[in-house]
């Protein structure tokens, strides 16, 4: 507190030296910088809401991350633009319009899971990712199933809330701030200086210029805490004791089932209990930011927004549906499972309320895409009404070796580009020359034949095994800063174990 005062009177001069408009206005321009980067950042999110991507813009966007599937990727962005269409339709007829779920069949590897994923992030629909096969497990079956869409609310809810506290950052900054103010500066008038000002005979004026002082002061605080000068001062905040060990309290398995957490419901009929902790300035403002938007946001209106968004934009992408699907048996058995879960699905696909912890969900709208390899079983192996509410199917190709040299460097994420920026960490320039990348294309393609046709992981596996010395040895033994793959080095790490079968089918 010391060192604070006296910094305080050395302003203080410094202060009365400077014209007082000068000091406004620099603290008026750097207002408006900061809001305007606020308001850019603003702009893109609600942008990206707002703006609806058309058929071919959705392919387009697919087309960055995904090599070829194109018949795959039209389907999901009709799918996804009906959905736009949808709402623009007045209500009578809206309620008619169902969704076109999709069957994605395609071999392992091709891209099916990371077409679905890809539209999640581009429609910023609540999207949520499940394994049919997880549900055939005896007993759970039925009740898991709706948990899907019990996952799917609760992402809705976490989707909207992020939106709502990016909406009101500012506000929880400006508050944040006040707040550590308060805390760095407590308003208190400085008794001597009050006592000097008395003798001099201000008296009249006393109030008005301790307030002033006092606001002065402030400023200059404000000031030092923007331009970072008091991040590593240790200060002491309230905090709820939230994270306080608490016994777990188990319900009934009814009660887990309607995703009501009994400690939620407890922690909110207790008193909250408040701490003390000491942080830095720094590390105070993140957590007062976060704080006051908490309180900003009317998480009512965010469960009403949250539940629409999922029951009108929702997408569950039900992963190995082949999984569930088998030759109608009668037999017992693992089979009774797989047709239990299916029809367990049905009611959910076919639309119908789920309860949530935040109210009943409708499931009329949601889109459900489902993929599989349908190896063993086909998708007529489904049971009718489940086969009836997945009207659109499309294939996707096994990979070629001409694929596996787009997917090795085309998309935004491709393989070879992660590699360069790992090794650009240690400042090493790595290198592929076309021959190089032609040679593990071929390769891939060669192994998926031999061994198993895994589809595009293949890469995966020989790359890392191509790069497992280069990657073990940097920084310490290679020395060399820029590195060139070329056809004779793949050759030389990879022939002897693609010639040898067995060696391939444990190393690739
Ligand atoms: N057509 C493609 N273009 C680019 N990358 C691809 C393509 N196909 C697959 N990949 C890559 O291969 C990996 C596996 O793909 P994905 O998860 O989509 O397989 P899948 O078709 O869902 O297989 P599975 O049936 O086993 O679930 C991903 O990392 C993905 O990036
Ligand atoms: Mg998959």
């Amino acid at each position: 507190m010391k060192d604070i005062t006296m910094e305080l009177n050395e302003e203080k001069t410094e202060e009365e030296g400077s014209t007082p408009g000068q000091n406004g206005d620099d603290d008026m321009n750097k207002e408006t910088k900061k809001t305007k980067v606020k308001k850019d950042r603003k702009l893109s999110v609600s942008d990206s809401l707002k703006k609806e991507l058309t058929p071919s813009q959705i392919v387009a966007e697919l087309d960055k991350y995904i090599i070829g599937q194109d018949n795959a990727k039209k389907s999901v962005a009709i799918a996804l633009r009906n959905r736009w269409r949808r709402k623009q339709i007045p209500d009578n007829l809206r309620e008619e319009i169902m969704p076109n779920n999709i069957i994605l069949i395609g071999p392992t590897g091709v891209g099916k899971t990371e077409i679905a994923r890809r539209l999640a992030r581009l429609s910023n629909a609540p999207f949520i990712k499940v394994e049919a096969s997880k549900f055939t497990e005896v007993g759970y079956v039925g009740r898991d199933v709706e948990s899907i869409v019990r996952e799917l609310t609760d992402l809705g809810v976490t989707m909207v809330k992020s939106e709502k506290s990016i909406e009101v950052q500012k506000k929880a900054e400006f508050l944040a701030e006040e707040r550590l103010l308060d805390i760095l500066l407590p308003p208190v008038k400085k008794k001597t200086e009050d006592a000097n000002q008395a003798t001099l005979g201000f008296t009249a004026a006393q109030n008005e210029s301790d307030k002033e002082e006092n606001f002065k002061t402030r400023e200059k605080f404000r000031e030092m805490l923007n331009k970072g000068e008091m991040d590593e001062r240790i200060i002491e905040i309230d905090v709820s004791a939230d994270g306080m060990p608490m016994m777990q309290v188990m319900g009934p398995i009814g009660l887990d089932d309607l995703g009501v957490n009994l400690q939620d419901l407890f922690s909110s009929v207790m008193p909250k209990k408040m701490k003390k902790r000491k942080m830095t300035v720094k590390e105070a403002r993140v957590f007062l930011v976060q704080e006051e938007a908490h309180k900003l946001i009317d998480m009512d209106s965010v469960i009403k927004e949250a539940i629409v968004r999922v029951q009108e934009f929702g997408i569950v992408f039900i992963d190995e549906i082949d999984k569930i699907a088998g030759p109608h048996s009668k037999s017992q058995g693992p089979d009774v499972s797989r047709e239990g879960v299916q029809r367990d699905l049905l009611p959910i696909v076919e639309g119908s309320s789920v309860t949530t912890k935040y109210g009943m969900v409708r499931t009329d709208h949601v889109l459900f895409i489902a993929s599989g390899a349908f190896h063993v079983s086909k998708p007529s192996d489904l049971i009718p009404e489940l086969q009836g509410r997945f009207p659109i199917r499309v294939e996707l190709n096994s990979l070629t070796e001409d694929d596996f040299v787009k997917i090795l460097t085309q998309p935004q994420n491709a393989l070879l580009k992660q590699y360069e920026a790992l090794l650009k960490a240690e400042s090493i320039e790595l290198e592929f020359d076309d021959e190089g990348i032609v040679e593990i294309a071929k390769i891939a393609a060669e192994v998926n034949e031999q061994v198993e046709n895994i589809g595009a992981r293949r890469l995966h596996t020989i790359l890392s095994t191509l790069l497992e010395d280069i990657l073990f040895d940097t920084p310490d033994k290679i020395k060399e800063k820029k590195i060139l793959i070329n056809k004779n080095m793949v050759q030389d790490k990879l022939k002897d174990i693609v010639k040898n079968r067995d060696l391939s089918r444990y190393i690739l």
